[in-house]
């Protein structure tokens, strides 16, 4: 247990929540986290050094997730977000009981989101290979409804395109196209971004597939969830009048980080600080 943990409730209270992705990815869920608490602390971790953790065998993403969960520990955090559809797939089993503070991740969110939406119950998923090939969301999905059609599509070029700040170029729109048109022939009517990193792709998805399919993004019910288990545990901050600090750690480059973070969450990141994940 942290050692603040161990300490009196008010200081509970004010410990930061801990975010970490592979990547970028995870700030589509830090955007919507800090909108719905905006005076909770949050220290976010992307691993840009090792992304993508897609293309890894499931050994490594339980290893690099140990990793950043110690990361995150060692800043004292009250809660965990795994904020990386690949990690939550690969890893859940192992550190769901493993560790004393709660831990939310990002595949039940979405996966019920979409069940709500669908009305031809044909939900396709796209993801990374490691996500696709757990068949984690047709177990979530019919954990809902036992009577939605399941239709998966790995798209693993996806992340490094993200990474790249390539997001709406005609590069990536035709390699999304590649990706995607067979998709339509299954005919959903929903398709779930089960990949944090695809949010930032989302126009250009909804370009190539046009407006017959609605693309879910778990985000914001991943924040409803971190709101609710926080509320449970006790540990949702009550002084709502102060504004939230944002402490963001790389692997990789801090420039880079904080140029293509700030074009998406349309503010400067000016506290990116790097580290090295090895150590933890
Ligand atoms: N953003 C992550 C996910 O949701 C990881 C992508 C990757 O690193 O391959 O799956």
């Amino acid at each position: 247990m942290p050692a603040a943990l161990q300490n009196n409730p008010d200081t509970l209270l004010k410990m930061p929540i801990g975010v970490f992705d592979s990547g970028l990815g995870g700030l589509t869920v830090l955007k919507e986290l800090s909108a719905l608490l905006p005076s909770e602390d949050i220290v976010y971790f992307g691993d840009s050094g090792r992304t993508p953790y897609g293309t890894k065998s499931k050994d490594t993403v339980i290893r690099y997730t140990l990793q950043d969960i110690n990361f995150l520990l060692s800043h004292n955090v009250k809660m965990i977000v795994i904020a990386c559809n690949t990690a939550s797939a690969c890893s859940l089993d192992t550190v769901s009981t493993k560790y004393n503070v709660p831990i939310v991740e990002v595949v039940g969110p979405g996966a019920r989101a979409a069940a709500r939406i669908t009305q031809n119950n044909r939900v396709a998923v796209i993801g990374t290979s490691a996500t696709i090939n757990s068949r984690v969301y047709e177990k979530a999905l019919r954990n809902v409804r036992d009577n939605i059609s399941y239709i998966g599509k790995a798209c693993p070029m996806f992340v490094p395109l993200v990474e790249e700040g390539w997001w709406d170029n005609k590069v990536t729109e035709d390699i999304i196209r590649l990706y995607l048109d067979d998709l339509k022939c299954c005919f959903p009517d929903t398709l779930i971004l089960g990949c944090t990193h695809y949010p930032l792709l989302q126009n250009t998805i909804a370009k190539v597939l046009g407006s017959e399919i609605s693309l879910v993004n778990s985000a914001a019910s991943v924040a409803i969830e971190v709101k609710d288990t926080l509320l449970k545990n006790n540990l949702l901050r009550s002084d709502t009048e102060k504004k939230g600090k944002i402490s963001y750690y790389t692997s990789d480059s801090v420039e880079k980080f904080a140029a293509l973070g700030s074009m998406f969450l349309g503010k400067e990141l000016d506290n990116v600080t790097k580290i090295d994940i090895d150590a933890y």
